[in-house]
């Protein structure tokens, strides 16, 4: 990564529409998206914080190059597949979705927003939104990790983060089941693929093709098996244009111990959660997903 690539500087936490929002995402960029023109090949790749976005970005990334990685990572994948939400990292000062109008087609675009703030245009038809979930749990955990580990994100405690996830106010991109169950209503929307963090750890290869069907792309076996192999949990592990702690740019950043692709497993919760925060979780998510045919495996 270059050195104008360089994250930062960050606007503070910022409130939007009574959803609470943390750096990178920037008020300038957030008030764009609902006005954003969409074009019919747009791809938009969205989750929760936490949940698998950057593997669902590299596995689009690679589908966009037939599997070829030697092109994939001549850019690193924050610019690759920008942020929506976010100021350019080039040091244009412009917002992305201002910068994405003269980006040449096809755009791949990365978001945290809730469903209810995605490009008016998306949400009616435009485009094509793959939705990553991952169970709540590991989530969290996940999630503390990174405000950990890098020193633009503000973090607390462990346990104060915990809080602050839990709290409808406090929830930064909003409270975890509301936005994943807003989502999952969309689910059968003829541009929308809902896809599970768990489901890509049993099956990566069949979730690849599955990903690929939803885009049209109609690639080898060969090519599927590269895709596959250039997105598994090693190869993004060694990969400094996904695994950005690795890259020169995010240096500063980052705690030494801290790696952005960090564990990559299912049920990573069990080392963190105290049973009583894990009993809380529980609770909520029976309350809330009462009703919901949405489930998730957490080991
Ligand atoms: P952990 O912190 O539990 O390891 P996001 O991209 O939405 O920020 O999600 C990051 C999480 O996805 C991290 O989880 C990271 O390790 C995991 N991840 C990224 N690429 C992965 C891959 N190829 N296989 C498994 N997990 C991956």
């Amino acid at each position: 990564m270059s050195g104008n690539n360089s994250p930062g500087p960050f606007s503070p936490p910022f409130h939007f529409k009574g959803v609470k929002f943390f750096p990178a995402a920037d008020l300038r960029a957030v008030e764009q998206v609902e006005s954003f023109q969409v074009r019919d090949d747009d791809v938009f790749v969205s989750a929760y914080v936490k949940s698998g976005t950057t593997w669902v970005q590299q596995i689009v990334s690679l589908l966009s190059t037939e599997g070829d990685l030697s092109e994939v990572n001549k850019i690193p994948i924050v610019v690759r597949v920008p942020w929506l939400e976010t100021m350019d990292m080039s040091g244009s000062g412009k917002p992305y979705p201002k910068l994405l109008e003269e980006a040449p087609s096809p755009r791949l675009m990365k978001t945290h927003l809730p469903y209810h703030m995605l490009p008016q245009q998306a949400r009616e038809g435009k485009g094509k939104i793959i939705y990553c979930a991952r169970n709540v749990k590991d989530v969290v955990v996940s999630w503390h990790k990174m405000r950990e580990g890098f020193a633009h994100i503000p973090s607390g405690t462990f346990d104060e983060n915990f809080q602050e996830f839990i709290n409808p106010e406090q929830a930064v991109f909003g409270l975890w089941w509301d936005v994943v169950q807003e989502y999952w209503r969309h689910k059968d929307d003829g541009n929308m693929l809902f896809v599970k963090f768990e489901d890509l750890k049993r099956d990566l290869r069949g979730n690849v093709v599955k990903i690929a069907n939803f885009l049209s792309k109609t690639l080898s076996d060969q090519r599927i098996d590269e895709v596959t192999a250039n997105c598994t949990f090693s190869a993004m592990k060694n990969n400094e244009a996904t695994n950005l702690t690795r890259a020169e740019a995010f240096k500063g950043l980052a705690t030494k111990e801290f790696e952005f692709i960090r564990k990559g497993k299912v049920g990573d919760w069990m080392n963190s959660l105290s049973p009583e925060q894990s009993k809380i979780l529980d609770d909520i998510h029976r309350e809330k997903m009462a009703g919901v045919d949405l489930t998730f495996e957490f080991e």
